[in-house]
């Protein structure tokens, strides 16, 4: 099986959670080490379950995530994930889409803090456009677009839960082209109205400029599964780097954690990525696993260190992924 082993390094053993931890490929492990070794300091106390999942994998037996993979996964409460890259195969299935549709992982949860702003996009993460029915040809191809009402409802309920306490929900659409929006928008609207939750629409375009122009207008949103995708890109961007961004991949049961950072094979190796997306997404794992102080701790410590200017090249300054991660634990060691 996929299984590499656990407890590397001396990491804590014990707990009664368990805790898949997949790094992945590219600066994917080296971010994973740096969000441990911060959870470790928190005092966090989980079961690691290490898996050799992802692109590695596939080139060195042809496969990348076994099914037994997937059992040992769904043995655990939910998933570390640093990054995979996507192989040269034309028939290769994403692993990170085979995880969150196995593991009905339906609301993709990221929160963008940075630059003075504070916005949260609940993206939904099952259907959409990614939906996987397709129609290949050589003159035509065709991807479904499908939204339920059910799958609406969820997700929507996620955004209310989110937005409750906080200044104002945004549902993100195009239901003046496509029809299956006008699904999206219409159930999204009532979950809030039975919410008593005040709520504001918005074209995808026009959210996407806003981005831009006006952040600080936006506090959660919520949208279909690509509009969300290409939407925290930009929402990255507009914080200072896709370095600094987690995500929590929420299913009903389980949840995986992941920062958006791709595996970035350009800098692996480098010891110069930034660990920040990945310690956050540690902490956001904490908060699921009901650890809401721990979180808080880690996320002001963040904060903290990145005010104190520490910064890796995605974000203009020097440091090393290991300097980033030094700086946090210095900052949790100061707090109390
Ligand atoms: C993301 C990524 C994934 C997605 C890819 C790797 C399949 O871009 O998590 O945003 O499209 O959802
Ligand atoms: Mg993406």
């Amino acid at each position: 099986t996929g299984a590499v082993g656990q407890g590397e390094q001396g990491w804590k053993m014990s707990g009664s959670k368990r805790v898949a931890v997949i790094p992945g490929d590219g600066i994917g492990p080296e971010v994973v080490r740096s969000a441990l070794e911060v959870l470790d300091a928190a005092g966090a106390d989980f079961e690691r379950i290490f898996l050799d999942i992802g692109c590695g994998r596939w080139q060195r037996t042809g496969q990348a995530m076994s099914d037994e993979d997937l059992a040992a996964v769904k043995e655990c409460d939910c998933i570390l994930f640093g990054a995979i890259s996507t192989p040269p195969d034309p028939n290769y299935r994403s692993v990170l889409l085979r995880l969150r549709k196995g593991l009905d992982l339906y609301a993709n949860i990221r929160p963008f803090r940075g630059s003075g702003l504070d916005f949260i996009i609940v993206r939904e993460n099952t259907e959409g456009l990614y939906s996987g029915l397709e129609e290949v040809g050589v003159e035509e191809s065709r991807t479904l677009r499908v939204v339920t009402r059910r799958g609406s409802e969820r997700i929507a309920e996620k955004a209310c839960d989110l937005a409750t306490g906080r200044r104002r929900l945004t549902i993100v659409h195009k239901s003046n082209v496509l029809r299956s929006d006008r699904l999206f928008l219409e159930v999204c609207r009532s979950v809030a109205a039975r919410r008593a939750l005040d709520c504001e629409d918005m074209l995808v375009d026009a959210a996407a400029y806003n981005l831009v122009v006006n952040p600080d207008r936006f506090d959660v949103l919520v949208t279909t599964n690509l509009f969300g995708d290409i939407l925290s890109d930009e929402a990255a961007g507009v914080i200072g780097s896709l370095g600094l961004c987690a995500s929590a991949n929420v299913g009903p049961a389980k949840a995986l954690f992941e920062p958006i950072h791709g595996s970035a094979p350009d800098i692996a190796g480098k010891g110069i990525a930034n660990p920040v997306g990945a310690i956050r997404s540690g902490a956001m794992m904490m908060q699921w696993l009901g650890e809401p102080q721990m979180a808080e701790r880690i996320e002001k410590a963040v904060e903290a260190a990145l005010a104190g200017g520490a910064r890796t090249p995605d974000l203009g300054g020097q440091c090393r992924t290991e300097d980033i991660t030094q700086a946090v634990l210095r900052e949790m060691g100061g707090q109390n």
